[in-house]
């Protein structure tokens, strides 16, 4: 992970000086978990691929992510002053900076995806996957609904799980696809998109728990879905349920996992380590 962020870091030098860059530079190379990139790698390694064709797509995606960090703390959304252990972006700056470094991730994305090392046809394939997963009916869909539930006084586990599916999904989603099309094996796609939104579900239960249970210090953002009425898993059925609920998930992936036959006890081992995450 120390080399791919070197990578990251480097992605950014030779974008001109601005208090844009500057945000964009804080939030992106701020400490976030890099669960994406880590997916990606190891769904890579699975198919026997080095992690190293992996890397601009790993930035791409970890750079969508992070603008859907910044926004999503912004006083509009879930109004939130801290993030990665530091002051929010519009914080550290100011609201209209953090607008724009969220812009300025976003589309700086699918140019530093296009420096992937594989077949003409293959990076159209990884730009088009790059667009309708962190799109309008991709994540950006998932944080309407998120946004759209606040003004419910209820709502059912359905409308929670298709929240989830979408706002947290769609990007753990990414990195899994992103694997199978560098590695040319499209006729995999299926699958992972399966092993991809229960990862998301599971991640997403995870948070919710977090939130209700952890503190800021060790988790390095702010907890504010009670404050926001948050449509959760744990607003709906309690901590109990929702643990219940995500070893479930953890369970339909392993199952998944195991239909595609790969060398994938390092991916496991990842899937696992999200289950028991402390922050
Ligand atoms: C936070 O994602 C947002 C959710 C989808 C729950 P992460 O927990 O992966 O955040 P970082 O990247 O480690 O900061
Ligand atoms: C955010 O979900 C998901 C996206 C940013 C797309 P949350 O609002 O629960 O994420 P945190 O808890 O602020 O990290
Ligand atoms: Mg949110
Ligand atoms: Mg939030
Ligand atoms: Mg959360």
């Amino acid at each position: 992970m120390s080399e791919f962020s070197t990578y990251l870091q480097d992605i950014l030098a030779p974008l001109a000086s601005s208090p844009v860059k500057e945000a964009m530079t804080y939030s992106l190379m701020n400490g976030g978990k890099r669960v994406r990139p880590q997916l990606l790698f190891d769904a890579l390694e699975a198919y026997g691929f080095p992690v190293e064709l992996g890397y601009p797509m790993a930035s791409a995606i970890e750079m969508i992510h992070t603008y859907s960090l910044i926004h999503d703390d912004l006083p509009a959304m879930d109004d939130d002053d801290l993030r990665r252990g530091k002051p929010s972006c519009h914080k550290a700056f100011d609201e209209a900076t953090a607008i724009l470094a969220g812009d300025g991730l976003l589309t700086y994305a699918f140019q530093v995806a296009l420096a992937s090392d594989v077949k003409d046809e293959q990076k159209v394939c990884l730009i088009e996957q790059l667009s309708k997963y962190a799109g309008c009916d991709g994540m950006i869909l998932g944080q309407s609904l998120d946004l759209q539930a606040e003004q419910r006084t209820t709502s059912t586990l359905e409308q929670i799980l298709e929240i989830d599916r979408y706002k947290t999904g769609q990007l753990l989603i990414l990195p899994l696809v992103s694997a199978a099309i560098l590695a040319d094996r499209k006729e995999d796609l299926g699958t992972w998109i399966k092993i991809g939104t229960n990862i998301g579900i599971q991640f997403q239960i995870i948070d919710d728990i977090l939130d209700a249970t952890s503190t800021e210090e060790e988790m390095g953002k702010s907890l504010s879905d009670a404050r926001n009425d948050k449509a959760t898993i744990v607003s709906l059925l309690g901590i109990d349920q929702a643990k219940m609920l995500a070893k479930q998930y953890k369970d339909e992936i392993d199952r998944e996992l195991a239909g595609l036959n790969l060398k994938d006890q390092k991916l496991r081992a990842t899937i696992d380590a999200l289950l028991d995450r402390k922050k």
